[in-house]
C-alpha cells in the first residue's frame, strides 16, 4: 500500500487576495521544485485552503504548481437557498476547488458545528466532486479525562456515516488535537502516531473492505512547524499534515514539504 502524502496549509481567516498571491509566489520561490517534473514525481500534494474571498486569485496563481492545490475551509450541505453567507459544494466545484475542510475544531467550537453538520457537509461535498477534510479532535480537558478515543471514535463514526467504501477514495481524515492549535504545543510523535493508529484501525472495523483503513491518508495538526514536521511525518499512520500559522510562512511551508519528499 502506498499513501501519498498531503501537505495542507489552513490560512484561516487570514490573507486578502493580494496577500495570498504573494504568499503563492514566495512558496514557489522557495519551492523551486514547483514547475518542474520532479514536482509531481516526488513532491507530495500540496494543497492550501485560503479564505473563500482570495480562492479564485490563489487558485490562478498557483496554477503554476503542477502539485498543487486548492482547497476551500468550509461548505454548506444545502444545494442552494436561503442560507445567508453560506456557500455551496457546486460553487466551490464550478470554481475549479478540489478539496474542502470539514469538521475544523474552530467551526465545532465558535460556529456551533456538530457532528451531524460535519456528516452533512462532508455528504454534500462528495456529491458534488470534491474531496474533503474531515478534522478531529479531542480538547485539552477531555484529553486530562483519558477519554480521546471516545472522542475521536464519535467524531470519525458520525462524520463518516453513510459514506461508502467507493466513496472514501475522496476523504482525508486530520486529527488535529484542540489544545496543540496555535499553542505552540505539539502531541509527541509517538501519541500522534497512537491516536493515528486508533483511527486507522477504528476504519478497518467500520469498513469491510481493508482497502479503505490501507489507502485513507491521515494527517497530523496543531502546531506542526519546520522543526518537528519531519519527526511526526516519518510516524506509519501519518500521511501528511493540516498546517495554520506555519503555512503562512513561505519558507516554513516549504521545509514542511520537503520533509514529507
Ligand atoms: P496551527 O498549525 O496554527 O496550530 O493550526 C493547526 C490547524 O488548526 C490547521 O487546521
Amino acid at each position: 500500500m502506498s499513501r501519498r502524502k498531503l501537505i495542507a496549509g489552513n490560512w484561516k481567516m487570514n490573507k486578502t487576495a493580494a496577500e495570498g498571491v504573494a504568499l503563492i509566489k514566495e512558496i514557489k520561490a522557495q519551492f523551486t521544485e514547483c514547475g518542474s517534473s520532479k514536482c509531481c514525481a516526488n513532491a507530495p500534494e500540496i494543497l492550501v485552503c485560503p479564505p473563500f474571498t482570495t480562492l479564485a486569485a490563489v487558485l490562478a496563481e498557483a496554477q503554476g504548481c503542477s502539485c498543487m492545490k486548492v482547497g476551500a475551509q468550509n461548505v454548506h450541505w444545502a444545494e442552494k437557498g436561503a442560507f445567508t453567507g453560506e456557500i455551496s459544494a457546486a460553487m466551490l466545484k464550478e470554481m475549479g476547488i478540489e478539496y474542502v475542510l470539514t469538521g475544523h475544531s474552530e467551526r465545532r467550537q465558535y460556529f456551533g458545528e456538530t457532528d451531524e453538520s460535519v456528516n452533512q457537509r462532508t455528504k454534500a461535498a462528495l456529491s458534488a466532486g470534491l474531496s474533503v477534510i474531515i478534522c478531529v479532535g479531542e480538547t485539552e480537558t477531555e484529553r486530562n479525562k483519558q477519554v480521546t478515543n471516545a472522542v475521536l471514535e464519535r467524531q470519525v463514526r458520525w462524520g463518516l456515516s453513510d459514506i461508502t467504501a467507493e466513496q472514501m477514495k475522496n476523504i482525508v481524515i486530520a486529527y488535529e488535537p484542540v489544545w496543540a492549535i496555535g499553542t505552540g504545543k505539539t502531541a509527541s510523535d509517538a501519541d500522534a502516531q497512537a491516536a493515528h493508529a486508533f483511527i486507522r484501525n477504528l476504519l478497518k472495523q467500520m469498513f469491510s473492505c481493508p482497502c479503505v483503513a490501507d489507502n485513507t491518508r491521515l494527517l497530523y495538526g496543531g502546531s506542526m512547524n519546520a522543526a518537528n514536521a519531519a519527526g511526526l511525518l516519518a510516524q506509519a499512520d501519518i500521511d501528511g499534515g493540516l498546517i495554520g500559522g506555519a503555512a503562512l510562512k513561505a519558507a516554513d511551508f516549504a521545509t514542511i514539504i520537503r520533509a514529507a519528499m
